[in-house]
This record gives C-alpha cells, structure tokens and sequence, in this order.
C-alpha cells in the first residue's frame, strides 16, 4: 500500500478509533477494528475495559494465551494496559467471504487464575480488487443472432465483503451489445445485430467496480468473434457473361468462366455452379464444372441450328443460397456447308433450231452458312453455246448463246459449279445432260450423183436391176429415206409400167422383159422425203 493509501487507511482508523468498543459479557471482552492495521496500533485498553489496577496487571503476568501454533495476533502492555496489534490480520484471510469475521483470544491473569475471552472483530478494509478469472475471455457468437441474445459471461471475484464487494460492471460503449447483471449473473445482451462481414472480431472492455471508498475496479477484455451464419448469397462477379465461340468447336473446348464470391465462411462461403433454367437440347450442348465454373463445349454446337444461346447460371454456397447469372453465347459461322445447287426448270431436250438467248433452264443455289460463307456465285464451263445468267438472289438463268445443231452435236453434259466466298471457299458441282432435240432441217443426199444399169434384153420381169441409197443425217423419221420413182413417161406408157422402186430399200426391179429393139430406156428416180 502506497502513502496515499496509508492516510486514506489512518483516516479510517481514526473515524473507527471512535467506535471502537468494548464489551463485558460475561466478563467477557470484545473489539471491532479494521484489518490490516499497523503493527503496534492500539485497538482497546483491558485494564480499563476489565477495571484492573495497572498494577496488577504485572504482578498477575497479564497475557495473551495461544493455543498451539495459532498466530498471536494481539498482545497486552502490561505497563498501559493497552490491546496492541502484534501481527498482520488479513480478514480474508482469516474470514475469507464471511460476513463478520470474529477472531478469539484468551485473556490470562495469574495469582488468583483468570481467562477473559476476547473476541476481536475485524472489519474489512477494501484492500482487495475485483478480478477476472483471466486477463481475455474469449467468446464466439454467431451472427444470425437475433436482437435480445443474452450471452452469459463469467463474474469477477473480489475478497471483500459487503460494500467492499463488487457493486455494478460497466461495459464500455460500443455499437452491439449492452450489459444485463441480474442475481450475479452477468451476461452480454445483443442490441444491434452482428455482421461478420463487416467486422468479424469485437473487443469489449468490462469493468467490474466494488463500493469501497476509494473504489477499486477490475476489467477484462472480451473478445468477441463473430461467426459466420450463411447470411450471404453467392454473389457473380458480372451480371451477364458474353462468350463467342465457333461452331463445330470440339468437345472440352472452353466457353467461358463464371465466377461468384460468397462473402460467408467455410461451407457457407464454398460455391458450386450449376446450370439453371436451360432447355434440354441445349443442356446437352454444354456442361459446367460445378468447382470451378468453367463452361464448355459438350456437344454439336451447329451455328445453322442455333446462332445463340441464353443460359441460366447459378451459384449455389454449401447451405444452398443461390444466386444466378446470364450467359450469352454467340456462336461465330464456319464454312462448314457445301452450297447446294437445285435444278429448278429445264426444257429437255430442246429442239435444235431454238433462238439464241432462250432460257432452257432455272437454277437455285443455296448455302447454309452466313455472310461470305453463304455467298455464293455460280458457273459452267467454257467452250459450250450455253451461259449463266444471275437474275434474282441465288437464282440463275441457262441462257442458249449460239445455234445448236443435233447433227453436229446431240447432247451437252453441262457442268454448273457453285462456289462459296469462305476461307476456304468450298464448292460443289452439278452436271446435266442436256438434249438437242432433232429437227428435219436436212434434206437426203444420194450417195452418188447418178447411177447406171445395164440389163440383158429379156430379163425376167420381177429382177433387180439396180439399188441406190442415200442418207439423211436427221434423226429417226427425219433421217428416214424413203425411195419412189418420180412419175415419168416413156413412149407414151407411164414409167411405173416398166419399173418399180422398193421404198424400204432403194431396190429398182424390172415390171416387164425389156427389149433391145426397143427405144432406149432410160431410167429416172426421185426421192421422196
Ligand atoms: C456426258 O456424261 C456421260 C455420263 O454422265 C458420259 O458417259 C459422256 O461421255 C459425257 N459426254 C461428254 C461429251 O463428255
Ligand atoms: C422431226 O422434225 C420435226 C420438226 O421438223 C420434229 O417436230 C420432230 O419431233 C422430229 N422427229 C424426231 C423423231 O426427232
């Protein structure tokens, strides 16, 4: 104890000095004074108390009597009669928490033999501060704590008693908790919310005060954690996810990552990424790696069936918040489609006396692919009385650019190629076979200019005197030569009374025995077409 609260003690021994008092039952004596006082403070007078002759008290070996190892405490002046504090009285010590704290002592007069008890009380000085158990406690509370929580927290002890004993705790301001003692049970009372993702940790000091004078305080630092609740849903780091991929990309191929961030702890905090709403077909298409969020490429992504897709992501934490996201996926064109070609009309075969610059035919080219990949243009060879025409968007005109004729040439294998304007272009190629159409556009020709027979007079009628032949280079009928004799005369008779002319075959035969002596015969033909 310092100066300061030696003067504070004296005072108090002086104010008591006052009420110390003395008590005779039954010859018996009593003393209430404070604890701890000085060695040699002067806590009553016996002679005085038990009315003895100072005296005697030296002739009669006036003294304090222990027992055993029992400390002395007190002791006796035999010259002035004075009851002297000899040892240090600690009350807690003696008394611990009781409320009055009695000592005795026996009190010896010889010669005659007499025992005086003596009951000293002592009264408790505040010499004893509250304390805590530890310097730290440590405490977690949850954060989906409602308001109005009651956490119990330990008491401090303080050796005094009464008024020297704790009184009241403080708890120092602060933004949640407030403090509620009721029957020595403190406990920590929730006033505003905690949010562990604003603070996750809080340090309260708590003062425990006894009503001493001077008072005396202890504190303990409460240290708070505040534990995660899954108060927080997973959160995306965008609202919509943009990703351009191209088609027939390959199984695996990466689309993009998704990412949410859970503000919450542990498995509350642990997210997991599923596709959300998404159609069947498309779920197919894609998958997502439910740890790390990355979408790829699962099936047959065909930009001729779908240009786009709109998914649903979602993030789910372990105790099942979920929060979801858009992911746009743009799918880029391939020059994956061959263009087509469609023979939409022809006239076949055409006559061959057909006007130049008529169409004979409408062809459609189609390309599946988009932009310059489905731009497609359109050709056939050269060398050929025939060209292309471009009329409406992907259509195209055979247009007859020359005479045709069947004679020179019966048919045309004409080969139409389409070709895309992709890197690289691809094409494809259509070859039809056109045929010209005979018109009898040529007349026979004898395969000789005239011909000459020469018969034996008498011949029998009926024999073959000559053949002629000629060839039509027309198709079919009109290339079909039929003979017939033109009508003549020959002395007055018609000449089919003398010949005849097999139409099939060109054969002439005799109708009669011709005879020498007669005129000349002179024989004459004509065709007949
Ligand atoms: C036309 O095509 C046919 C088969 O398609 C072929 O047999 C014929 O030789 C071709 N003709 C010409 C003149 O190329
Ligand atoms: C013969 O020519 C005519 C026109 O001169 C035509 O109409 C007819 O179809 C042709 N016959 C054959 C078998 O080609």
């Amino acid at each position: 104890m310092g100066d300061k609260g030696f003067s504070a003690h004296f005072s108090i021994v002086c104010f008591f000095s006052i009420f110390v008092t003395m008590h005779l039952v039954l010859g018996d004596l009593s003393y209430s004074f404070l604890e701890e006082m000085e060695r040699g403070s002067v806590i009553g007078n016996v002679a005085k108390d038990l009315g003895v002759d100072l005296r005697t008290l030296s002739s009669r070996r006036a003294r304090v009597d222990i027992e055993g190892t029992r400390k002395r405490y007190c002791d006796i002046n035999i010259n002035t009669g004075d009851l002297f504090i000899s040892e240090r009285i600690d009350r807690e010590g003696l008394c611990g928490k009781k409320a009055s704290c009695v000592v005795k002592i026996d009190l010896v007069f010889e010669n005659p033999l007499e025992l005086h008890r003596v009951s000293l009380l002592v009264q408790d000085v505040n010499d004893n501060s509250p304390k805590f158990r530890e310097n730290l406690m440590k405490m977690e509370i949850r954060e989906s704590s409602e308001k109005g929580s009651r956490f119990s927290i330990g008491v401090a002890h303080d050796a005094d008693i009464g008024q020297n004993d704790i009184q009241r705790y403080i708890l120092q301001t602060n933004e949640h908790f407030i403090l509620a003692v009721e029957n020595k049970v403190v406990a920590l009372v929730l006033e505003n919310k905690l949010d562990r993702e604003k603070q996750k940790e809080i340090n309260l000091l708590l003062t425990a005060l006894d009503g001493g004078s001077p008072q005396k305080s202890g504190s303990v630092v409460i240290h708070v954690t505040v534990l995660d609740a899954n108060d927080n849903a997973p959160v995306f780091t965008q609202a919509v996810y943009k990703a351009s991929v191209p088609e027939n990309s390959p199984p695996e191929t990466l689309v993009i990552t998704v990412s949410a961030t859970d503000a919450d702890e542990g498995v509350n905090g642990e997210v997991t990424y599923l596709f959300g709403h998404i159609s069947g077909e498309d779920a197919s298409l894609f998958s997502i790696d439910a740890k790390t969020g990355k979408i790829t490429i699962a099936g047959e992504i065909d930009f001729e069936e779908t240009t786009s897709f709109e998914m649903s992501v979602g993030a789910k934490d372990g105790l099942g918040l979920i929060a979801y996201t858009k992911v746009l996926i743009n799918i880029e064109d391939k020059n994956d489609n061959v263009p087509q070609i469609f023979l939409k009309s022809l006239s076949n075969p055409i006559p061959e006396n057909v006007a130049t610059d008529t169409e004979v035919g409408i062809i459609n080219v189609q390309d599946r692919d988009s932009e310059k990949n489905g731009q497609v243009r359109c050709s056939i060879q050269e060398n050929i009385p025939f060209k292309l025409v471009s009329s409406i968007k992907n259509y195209y005109s055979l247009i007859t650019t020359g005479q045709l004729d069947r004679e020179q040439v019966s048919y045309y294998n004409i080969t139409i190629t389409a070709t895309d304007e992709g890197s690289p272009p691809l094409s494809s190629s259509k070859t039809l076979q056109l045929s010209v159409a005979d018109i009898n556009d040529n007349p026979p020709v004898f395969e000789e200019q005239s011909y000459s027979a020469y018969v034996s007079e008498n011949n029998k009628p009926g024999s073959t005197l000559c053949s002629v032949s000629a060839r039509d280079k027309d198709w079919r009928q009109n290339g079909t030569v039929i003979y017939s004799l033109l009508p003549g005369e020959v002395n007055g008779a018609s000449l089919s009374s003398y010949l005849s002319i097999n139409g099939d075959t060109g054969a002439i035969n005799a109708l009669r025995s011709f005879d020498y002596e007669h005129p000349f015969l002179k024989e004459n033909y004509e065709q007949q077409l």
